[in-house]
């Protein structure tokens, strides 16, 4: 309970900073927008065609050179890296003749949580990693040709293809160098400066201010060039601090050395080094559209088109649309397939930044039609206001015709025949790539063309509005819609439960499970799908995996926590009516990968016994389903491993308050006690931030951390600010 003479306190509190906040964003002063490379250049000279039809199912020229190099390279060799002469599973791989399964990564959607559950799930793929590599699961990474990447719409939920971005664009380092910074050129994602307000709670900072400054130049240098821009370009531009190139935490609030990642373009993917020697898979963001015209503020329709952007193109497979452009020129208006003239093309669209934020456009739900109604960010971190005030700013220094969706001009227009439900529109309105409730971007990777054998779906939902745990809605959605629109298109899926309440019931949705594992034709009617959904420690320790949505910062250890859970679970697969991991996931997670091979040899050789074991365990059968109850003793409430402190306090003070404080004295000390309470925090931050790895921190660094668990006592820290 929050006793009123504490209401009275917040709100007075509330007041001094909204009144310093407005004062404060009266004197600052937005320069007029001038160059900036987030800026797109227009009135380019257009090749003689730009649009493709992909109706006849052919890929792309450049990505079909890439994964013939990739396979034919790296991959050939990595198989035998990781499965060696194949013995171990009792497969002799020379009798596969090198003819081996294609593979695709699909990552779902979820904010800070997906980006960190699939950063957790790709280090144990990884065979960079001893750990993971020891144990079997090290490796499937390496094989894979493609990687798919999205957010998640369904329930407001923004998200992840932050993760596949991040990994691309800083050249495919591995994961925890990524995370926590190298101490060379990679300064780690740096999620404990929070996404909306970096410097601190009181978003009325100078730092915070620079930050605002900084991004809506680059958001106004856009509108300025005469493309309309949004929420989604504000959103993408504050992604890009942690998430690309180009900002540490010593020039985090500067504007004059560097973009902070404005100017890296995703058609630029291929000039990468990692990508000239095909070391990494073949990138594809996925987005969805609202019809123009429509409203969509919950889940999307699943008829509204599902479109991909890869370094090469940007466009759709649905048979509704079955068209690309080069992503190059996407943001070039095309009308029946031609510019205006001859120079009308734009570039420089295709902002990693701007495509990472298009995939996590969630704002048609969280602005709902009206202005600035974000009542879905925190209120208490800085994270409301700073939107809030954002927003309000680009209002008025950038009128667009949509703030809440992602505005692409349309290449699409006009096209005949006619199937495509957008072709009126000079616009096309993107939003989140799971707002159909497809958080797992599964169906690029069934389309026909791209021939994948095996498709492995990490998922970080939060289909469990109370603990953000996955329940199977995302793969549902994608079998859904690939059996009523896309059966021309795209391969079939799997069986799976036909419900979330199946999945729930079965258990599959909280443990590694091979889906498709016996298909009835050869060649097989579908891909086999290693589901990878978030789930609880196996042993039955506090989950910190599903951490909530709107959580915009992590501390470093919380981070460390949660990337260890989510790697344990991936190395460790199940064993049914234990706590224990399986010390053969390694081994059953490889026969999966391996399994179609056997479908590509002739004769088609039996599967093993060691892979048919396996199979018995993780993979899903229709007539014999599992039971949820296999799975004992797991807890799934979340558990803030390092609570943060500046909650603490508050819940310390709503608790406490009463017999702290009384009458006008009270609220006097209640003040002082928080405004002390910021300078701490701000100390506390600077003192973090001279720490860029967590293996670097020691418990007497943190003195803040009294928290005691066990009780739930939280000691007050000692707010002297001599130290
Ligand atoms: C498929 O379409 C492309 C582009 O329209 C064309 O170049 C190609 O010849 C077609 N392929 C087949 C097999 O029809
Ligand atoms: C493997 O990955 C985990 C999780 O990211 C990380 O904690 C661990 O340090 C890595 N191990 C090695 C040897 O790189
Ligand atoms: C990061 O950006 C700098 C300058 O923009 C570039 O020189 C460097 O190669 C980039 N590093 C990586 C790993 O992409
Ligand atoms: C940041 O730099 C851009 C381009 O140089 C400039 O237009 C803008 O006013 C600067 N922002 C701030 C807050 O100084
Ligand atoms: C590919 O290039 C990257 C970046 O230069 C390098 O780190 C990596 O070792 C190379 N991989 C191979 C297999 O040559
Ligand atoms: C070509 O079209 C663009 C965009 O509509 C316009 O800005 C430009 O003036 C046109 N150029 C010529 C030469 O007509
Ligand atoms: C969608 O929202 C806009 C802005 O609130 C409103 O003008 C428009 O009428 C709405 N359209 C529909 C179809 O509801
Ligand atoms: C897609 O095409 C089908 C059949 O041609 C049509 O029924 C449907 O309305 C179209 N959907 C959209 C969103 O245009
Ligand atoms: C599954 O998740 C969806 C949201 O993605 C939710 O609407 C639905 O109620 C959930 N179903 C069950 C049975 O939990
Ligand atoms: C969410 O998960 C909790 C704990 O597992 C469960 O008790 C609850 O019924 C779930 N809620 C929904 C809507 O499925
Ligand atoms: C798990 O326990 C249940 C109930 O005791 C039993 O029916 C089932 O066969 C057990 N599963 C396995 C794989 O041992
Ligand atoms: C999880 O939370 C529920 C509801 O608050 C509670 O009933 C249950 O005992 C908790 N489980 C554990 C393992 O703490």
């Amino acid at each position: 309970m929050i006793s009123p003479r504490l209401e009275l306190a917040l709100s007075a509190l509330k007041l001094v900073l909204v009144s310093q906040f407005f004062r404060s964003a009266v004197i600052t002063i937005l320069a007029a927008a001038q160059a900036s490379e987030y800026a797109p250049v227009r009135n380019v000279e257009c090749p003689a065609t730009l649009l493709r039809s992909v109706q006849n199912q052919t890929l792309n020229a450049q990505e079909q050179s890439y994964i013939t190099g990739r396979e034919t390279g790296p991959i050939a060799k990595a198989w035998s890296d990781w499965l060696g002469d194949g013995q171990a599973l009792d497969y002799d791989m020379t009798s596969f003749k090198g003819k081996l399964p294609r593979i695709g990564i699909a990552l779902g959607g979820g904010g800070y949580r997906a980006a960190q559950y699939g950063a957790g799930v790709l280090s144990a793929l990884d065979a960079r990693n001893s750990t993971a590599k020891k144990s079997g699961t090290g490796g499937l990474l390496q094989v894979a040709t493609y990687l798919s990447a999205s957010s998640a719409g369904s329930n407001n939920h923004p998200g992840g293809s932050w993760l596949a971005g991040s990994l691309i664009l800083n050249d495919w380092p591995s994961i925890p160098d990524l995370v926590y910074g190298n101490g060379g050129d990679l300064p780690g994602w740096m999620l404990d400066l929070d996404l909306i307000a970096p410097d601190s709670i009181d978003t009325s900072d100078p730092n915070n201010m620079a930050f605002y400054g900084d991004i809506l130049a680059d958001v106004t240098a856009k509108a300025k060039s005469g493309l309309d821009v949004s929420a989604t370009d504000l959103w993408g531009r504050m992604v890009a601090y942690h998430f690309l190139n180009g900002t540490t935490r010593s020039n985090f609030y500067e504007n004059t050395s560097t973009a902070h990642g404005a100017g890296q373009l995703w058609s630029h993917v291929p000039f990468l080094p990692s990508y000239q020697n095909f070391s990494m898979p073949f990138p594809i963001v996925v987005t969805n559209s609202q019809p123009v015209g429509t409203n969509v503020t919950t889940v999307a329709p699943l008829g509204a088109v599902v479109y991909e952007i890869t370094p090469f193109e940007f466009g759709s497979w649905d048979p509704n649309l079955s068209t690309m452009i080069p992503t190059q020129f996407s943001g070039t208006r095309l009308t029946g397939g031609y510019p205006t003239n001859n120079t009308a093309c734009v570039t420089g669209f295709d902002q990693a930044s701007f495509i990472m934020g298009t995939s996590a456009s969630m704002f048609n739900v969280l602005l709902d039609g009206s202005s600035d109604n974000i009542n879905d960010f925190n209120s208490e971190n800085g994270d409301q206001t700073g939107m809030s005030y954002l927003l309000q700013q680009l209002s008025g220094d950038a009128p667009t015709r949509a703030l809440n969706v992602a505005n692409w001009p349309n290449s699409f227009q006009n096209l005949t025949p006619s199937a495509f439900g957008d072709a009126a529109s000079e616009w096309l309105d993107l939003i989140d790539g799971g707002s159909n409730g497809e958080n797992v971007p599964l169906g690029n990777l069934f389309v026909k063309a791209r021939e994948l054998d095996v498709v492995v779906a990490i998922d970080a939902g939060a289909d469990n509005a109370t603990n953000s745990w996955p329940n199977g809605t995302s793969p549902l959605t994608a079998s859904e819609r690939i059996s009523s629109i896309l059966s021309t298109s795209h391969q079939q899926f799997p069986p799976i439960p036909s419900s979330p309440a199946d999945f729930i019931s079965t258990g599959v949705n909280q443990r590694p499970t091979f889906f498709g594992c016996d298909p009835a034709q050869n060649p097989p009617e579908y891909p086999l799908v290693i589901y990878l959904p978030n789930s609880p420690p196996l042993d039955g320790d506090a989950p910190a995996t599903n951490a909530p949505t709107f959580q915009f910062s992590y501390s470093s250890l919380f981070t460390a926590v949660f990337l260890n859970q989510a790697f344990a679970n991936t190395l460790g697969g199940f064993v049914p009516n234990t706590t224990d991991a399986d010390p053969n996931f390694g081994k059953c997670l490889q026969c999966a990968a391996i399994d179609r091979a056997r479908y590509k040899a002739s004769p088609t050789p039996s599967r093993s016994d060691v892979c048919t074991t396996c199979f018995s365990q993780y993979c899903y059968s229709p007539s014999n389903p599992p039971s949820v109850s296999e799975l004992p003793g797991r807890d799934y409430n979340f558990t803030d491993p390092d609570p943060d402190a500046y909650n603490k306090v508050v819940e310390f003070l709503k608790t406490h308050v009463g017999v702290l404080v009384g009458g006008i004295l009270g609220l006097l000390a209640l003040i002082g006690v928080i405004i002390g309470f910021i300078f701490w925090w701000r100390r506390r931050r600077e003192r973090k931030a001279t720490y860029s790895r967590v293996d670097e921190l020691r418990d007497d660094d943190e003195p803040w951390r009294h928290y005691d668990t066990n009780s739930g006592i939280y000691e007050m820290p000692k707010l002297s600010l001599d130290s």
